[in-house]
């Protein structure tokens, strides 16, 4: 049986996906941060429930240990826990929080998981493969190697913090791409009703104001699940969806290359991986 870890599904897209991927026969470890919301979702969908707080890099290496001695290959890991954080604060480890929930933390679990994705890849079935949920608003660009914490500039009420998490996501996924044996897609599910936002009030009236342009959960998991249950993708290693448009816009600074390996450097040294090549 195939296995797919995904996070943040305790809610929303995530929630949906799991539903979906459970009902096409794949094994689905529903990973989320509430644990009674989580266990639901993984009732509904069959799926085995795991917790952790993004927000705490020690729950994310509990995490991994759990899934890595649960599971003896990962076919494909969708980091899609996230989401936009209003006022600044630094987490108990010492980064902004939109940084460390949105980037961080995924990629640590990530890394932690590389032996399993690994077997995924040499079982026969499908690829290793990562799957990122980003977002369309990567195109606010605005990451600086040198203030990946938003202390020297101004927040934007967490917009400008998130945008800059989310094209991080996608160079993230690119150096995945380029340093290891894995497949990694970054997306954009569209502009979906979820709780995406729920502690911001400029979020909240955002959609108010846009409330016939939101997309259901299960539309916003559409791409998500293609790219979790399509064998071969057909598209170079690395390549941002836009939905289900593989020629999705990203900010310029998304395919620079130079980019991509500072950042790699910093997300390894802040959560305490090697940074070396690992193909
Ligand atoms: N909705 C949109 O229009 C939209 C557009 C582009 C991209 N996205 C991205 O899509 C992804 C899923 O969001 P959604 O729209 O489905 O929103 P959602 O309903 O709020 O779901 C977010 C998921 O992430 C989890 N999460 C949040 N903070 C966490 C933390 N500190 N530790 C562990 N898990 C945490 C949530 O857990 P809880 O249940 O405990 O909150 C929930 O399972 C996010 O990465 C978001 O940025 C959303």
């Amino acid at each position: 049986m195939r296995t797919v870890v995904v996070t943040g599904a305790s809610s929303g897209i995530g929630a949906a996906a799991v539903v979906e991927l459970a009902r096409r026969e794949w094994q689905v470890a529903v990973v989320g941060r509430d644990p009674a919301r989580t266990a639901a979702v993984a009732a509904r969908a069959g799926g085995i429930p795991f917790t952790a707080d993004f927000d705490r890099l020690d729950e994310v290496r509990a995490l991994g240990d759990e899934l890595l001695s649960r599971f003896p290959r990962i076919d494909v890991l969708v980091s899609n826990a996230g989401g936009l954080v209003s006022r600044r604060a630094l987490t108990v480890d010492g980064h902004e929080t939109t940084l460390q929930r949105n980037v961080l933390a995924p990629a640590l679990l990530t890394e932690l998981l590389l032996p399993r994705l690994r077997a995924g890849r040499a079982g026969g079935g499908q690829s290793g493969r990562v799957v990122v949920t980003s977002s369309v608003l990567n195109r606010l660009g605005g990451l600086r190697i040198d203030d990946l914490d938003f202390a020297r500039r101004r927040y934007g009420a967490g917009w400008r913090a998130y945008g800059a998490s989310k094209l991080a996501a996608i160079l993230y996924a690119r150096s995945l791409a380029e340093r290891t044996s894995l497949e990694a897609f970054p997306f954009h599910p569209g502009y979906v009703r979820s709780g995406f936002g729920a502690e911001s009030a400029s979020a909240r009236l955002l959609r108010l104001a846009t409330g016939t342009l939101q997309i259901s959960p299960e539309a916003g998991a559409a791409p998500l699940v293609h790219l979790v249950d399509t064998p071969e993708i057909g598209v170079p290693n690395g390549t941002y969806f836009d939905g289900l448009d593989p020629l999705g816009a990203t900010h310029p600074s998304a395919s620079d290359a130079r980019l991509a390996d500072a950042l790699w450097q910093s997300i390894a040294e802040r959560v305490g991986v090697p940074s070396a090549v690992d193909r």
